[in-house]
């Protein structure tokens, strides 16, 4: 992929994506009270990939390029995924997202509570305007997905209190807190733009693969991306505890002191800040972070396979372009 290809992509979903912030911020415009809709106006502007949002644009095209419509239902899954980071921020105890403060710690806890809750209510009402005839499928693949989100968040929960979480349900657990999002944007789209049960099946196993490889990258940058480009605080995820990617297949690894320390957090249910650059070296160490790079070329692979048989050349060509500049990207 040349530098003028990588430029026309860029600019096309940058098109893309003012299209979708328009619905984003018209959708909290003209409404009361404020100390609801001003702290919601707060995480809608505050940046953002916004990627689920293309990925259902993208597979909308992929199997019909006549496709234009189907904005209200990506600004959906945008909405729906900024109400789960919310009230994720409040569970992780984090305080910095996409590089200022979350919203908890910029406002209060009661106040993101319910800023979530009415990111929810307004993502239906958002994805509703493009529901016409027989969307019974739309909303329930929506909800679906919510469903499992939340599911794989109390698991997520649950890890940090345990001491024996094994890879395999660490993958099960991020199927659910990520991936099904992911899946559910694919499958949509696909859905919007008319395709085939077939095109249906292929763009949900492509958007569950990309989301599999999607949080391992997440767990990566957690510890290895720089704060400022990231936005979150660094090694959050030691710090909290959690039985990420990383710190499971170290643990499976480990001998002797390096066993030990990955023990403590276990048994402190966490590390301070100032104690996050030991763990880094030591997954360095024991060559974790290249664990964690195969991982995710298998999903990602796996992925661009799932692409094969889709009718639209080009649109096809843009979700690998999101795909790969996924897997190199630094926030
Ligand atoms: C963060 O998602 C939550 C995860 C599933 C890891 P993104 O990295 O897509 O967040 P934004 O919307 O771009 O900030
Ligand atoms: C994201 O997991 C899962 C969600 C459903 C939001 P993380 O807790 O790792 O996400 P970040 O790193 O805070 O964005
Ligand atoms: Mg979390
Ligand atoms: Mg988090
Ligand atoms: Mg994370």
């Amino acid at each position: 992929m040349n530098s003028e290809h990588n430029k026309h992509f860029s600019e096309l979903l940058n098109r893309e994506r003012k299209k979708i912030d328009k619905i984003l911020f018209d959708s909290f415009d003209n409404r009361n009270p404020d100390t609801l809709y001003l702290p919601a106006a707060y995480i809608l502007k505050s940046g953002g990939k916004r990627l689920r949002p293309l990925l259902v644009i993208f597979s909308a095209r992929a199997v019909n390029n006549q496709f234009k419509k189907g904005y209200y239902a990506a600004a959906a899954v945008e909405l729906l995924h900024n109400f789960t980071l919310v009230h994720d921020d409040i569970m992780d105890n984090a305080e910095k997202r996409r590089g200022l403060l979350t919203l908890h710690k910029k406002y209060d806890i009661n106040t993101a509570i319910l800023v979530g809750d009415s990111l929810l209510a307004v993502a239906y009402e958002t994805l509703l305007m493009d529901c016409s005839g027989d969307s019974k499928k739309i909303v329930s693949s929506f909800t679906k997905s919510l469903v499992e989100v939340c599911e794989g968040q109390s698991l997520d929960k649950e890890f940090e209190m345990r001491d024996n979480v094994s890879v395999d349900e660490y993958l099960m657990m991020i199927r659910k807190k990520t991936s099904a999002l992911f899946e559910m944007c694919c499958k949509l789209g696909a859905i919007l733009g008319g395709g085939n049960a077939n095109q249906v099946k292929a763009l949900s196993t492509f958007g569950r693969n990309l989301g599999m490889a999607f949080q391992i990258q997440d767990d990566l940058l957690d510890i290895l991306g720089p704060e400022e480009e990231f936005g979150k605080i660094s090694g959050g995820d030691l710090i909290e505890g959690k039985k990420t990617f990383l710190f499971l297949s170290a643990l499976s690894l480990a001998k002797g002191e390096d066993e030990q320390a990955l023990l403590y957090v276990i048994k402190h249910k966490g590390i301070r800040k100032n104690q996050v650059y030991k763990y880094r070296n030591l997954y360095a160490r024991l060559g974790i972070f290249d664990l964690a790079a195969v991982e995710t070329q298998g999903y990602f692979t796996k992925a661009q396979h799932s692409l094969r048989r889709l009718p639209d050349e080009r649109n096809k060509f843009v979700l690998e372009w999101i795909a790969h500049s996924l897997i190199k990207r630094k926030k």
